[in-house]
């Protein structure tokens, strides 16, 4: 949701805290601000994006080697430069940056009105810094002390980051449900929300775990918990190379992402499959396996694009290894009152693994006694960490806010427990393994040359860039992937889009059909290819335009559609992961042709921690 970063050391905090601003502008980019500490604590904040606060400081002299910042995705409160984080307490003496939410803010504000305190902002972020400092005046306890305590009084999640005035040897960072990963420095610390601000200066770090507290000095880490008691903490080596985190050449790390797409499904596989002996091996859940052979059904819980991934994991699941699966969104299975019993597995999906409704989902399987398996992209992250067991995608870092590589990453993750599942059941033969597994490893191939109709793509993009609707269709596995299509369309040019079940179209979505409509169906060569080409011709009766991604070699739809898009043939099972790629390509040039912020669309934040 937000970004948080900072550091302690002998280097000036300036230059590492904005460029860690920058690493993580994807997590929010509504306002930035940032906190110095040399003699004195110098505050500067400002709405818009974190290059307008570095215009905004720039002829400020920013000195000080204790700093932070925060770039924000307003939660409460308008975003405004007065909402903008780091949040000074009342005396002015501690400051605050905050990723997450305090749900009894409310109440906390009311207490610390009566007793006169004033407040500049909106948010719940400016009441915990008023709180701790309350603590501190009534019971003349350390900050450290107060700090603790004031989070014992908090409901909801954080990750914040306290600096203090009297104190230019102390930095206090804190999490509970919001990520917290600090770099261990010769003579110095970093904090941030993710790897990403760190990795350049030291690979070694500590993925702080949820109520705990760290005290850090510059020659001196401390981590308690919550309740008081010393951690010891497990500093491991990060897996992570710079070079992931630059466009490389590309205009957009959004483009940079789906080119990467063959590479980071060979990373998905890599290890886990051997096709010559027909094996699946995911050393993730192997202790699973006993377990895998007698459960009753399957439940999949992830939000948006994970979503469309867990639709597509459905139809794989089901055909070959024959188990039920229903697949939820995390944030309505949460409310309700699931029926769930321990033969039940659940596999929630997410590529940040921050997304707070499915780790909500998750806790309630888990109360109700279901096994959980997550499928994740980023390592370490708190999904990884309370499912039970799971595969990492590797699809490496995801910059852009719309996710593409992820998308395809959780497809082969899910395609491979299929095959696992399978395995372990007894619903597939050696033999078919063999074909199937065969196929799966010449998919990131057949991405390459789906990659060639870039330019077509390109031109496509430049007929319907004007459009106002537009309508994905799709049967079967295709199905989801039209909605995927039609998010990623909807969610970087701001066109409405629509993905149905093409079969559906004639029960509503038809009236919508007129000349100015495309309608891009999935219309691979596979079992549904004749009833897919009836409603092709469903929607040229009416004038619509048709775009259709068919089978390299199709001469029926080459006659009926406006455009069409090949793409290599592959088995029934694998169309998604290539029928993705033209629509990931479609959404780009439309949205860069319509002067919109790919990486960046309004109103988003890649990591949604809330509710
Ligand atoms: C869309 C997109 C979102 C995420 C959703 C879940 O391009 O990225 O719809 O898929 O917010 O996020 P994760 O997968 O991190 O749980």
């Amino acid at each position: 949701m937000c970004g948080i970063v900072g550091y302690i050391g002998y280097r000036d905090a300036y230059p590492i805290v904005i460029k860690g601003l920058h690493r993580l502008e994807y997590r929010g980019y509504d306002s930035a601000g940032v906190a110095l500490l040399d003699k004195e604590l110098k505050v500067y904040k400002k709405a818009g994006k974190v290059n307008d606060l570095e215009n905004f400081v720039k002829d400020i002299p920013l000195k000080g080697t204790l700093g932070m910042g925060h770039t924000r995705w307003a939660t409460h409160g308008a975003p405004s430069d007065r909402n903008s984080h780091p949040h000074p307490s009342n005396s002015r003496k501690l400051t605050i940056i905050h990723n997450g939410i305090i749900e009894n803010y409310a109440t906390i504000k009311e207490a610390l009105l009566t007793k006169g305190y004033k407040f500049k902002s909106d948010t719940d972020t400016e009441v915990l810094i008023n709180l701790i400092e309350d603590i501190q005046k009534e019971t003349g306890l350390d900050l450290q002390e107060a700090a603790r305590l004031a989070l014992n009084k908090v409901i909801g999640a954080y990750a914040i980051v306290i600096m203090c005035s009297t104190e230019p040897d102390l930095m206090i960072a804190a999490r509970k449900g919001s990520p917290m990963v600090i770099g261990v420095g010769k003579g110095e610390y970093f904090v941030a929300s993710d790897a990403t601000p760190i990795v350049e200066y030291t690979k070694n770090v500590i993925y702080l775990n949820d109520n705990e507290i760290a005290y850090i000095r510059r020659d001196d880490l401390l981590i308690k918990n919550i309740d008081n008691t010393i951690q010891t903490p497990y500093i491991q080596e990060l897996d992570l190379q710079l070079e992931m985190l630059e466009k490389g050449g590309y205009d957009h790390f959004m483009m940079k992402e789906i080119y990467e797409q063959p590479r980071s499904i060979r990373d998905c596989m890599r290890g886990r499959i051997y096709p010559e002996r027909g094996i699946v091996q995911l050393g993730g859940i192997k202790e699973y396996t006993e377990k895998l052979k007698n459960i009753d059904r399957i439940i999949i819980v992830a939000c948006g694009t994970s979503w469309h991934a867990g639709l597509v994991g459905e139809y794989l699941i089901e055909e070959y290894a024959r188990v039920p699966v229903e697949v939820e969104y995390a944030s309505e299975f949460r409310y309700r009152n699931p029926i769930i019993s321990e033969k039940d597995l659940v596999i929630a999906i997410s590529q940040s693994g921050e997304t707070a409704d499915t780790m909500a989902a998750i806790e309630l399987a888990k109360e109700k006694g279901a096994t959980i398996f997550g499928i994740c992209n980023v390592v370490g992250a708190s999904i990884p960490r309370i499912t039970h067991a799971g595969v990492y995608t590797h699809a490496g870092p995801e910059i852009g806010v719309a996710s593409t590589k992820a998308f395809t990453a959780q497809v082969t993750a899910l395609t491979l427990m299929a095959f696992y599942i399978a395995q372990q059941r007894g619903t597939i033969t050696q033999g078919k393994l063999i074909e199937y597994l065969t196929e799966l490893n010449e998919i990131p191939d057949l991405i390459e040359k789906a990659l060639q109709a870039n330019d077509q793509i390109k031109e496509i993009a430049a007929t319907y860039k004007d459009s106002n609707n537009c309508l994905f269709l799709g049967r079967g596995s295709s199905f989801p992937v039209a909605l995927e299509g039609a998010l990623k369309l909807k969610e970087i040019s701001y066109i409405h889009a629509e993905g149905y079940p093409a079969a559906e179209m004639k029960h509503g979505p038809i009236a919508l059909i007129d000349a100015e409509m495309p309608v891009v169906f999935i219309a691979t060569k596979n079992s549904s290819h004749e009833k897919v080409v009836s409603n092709i011709q469903e929607v040229k009766a009416r004038g619509g335009k048709v775009i259709a991604i068919v089978t390299e070699g199709d001469t029926i739809i080459k006659g009926m559609a406006e455009h069409v898009i090949e793409i290599p043939q592959t088995g029934e099972a694998f169309v998604p992961l290539l029928a993705t790629i033209p629509l990931q390509l479609l959404s780009y040039h439309i949205a860069v042709m319509r002067g919109c912020n790919v990486d960046q669309p309004r109103n988003l934040a890649k990591s949604v921690t809330v509710e």
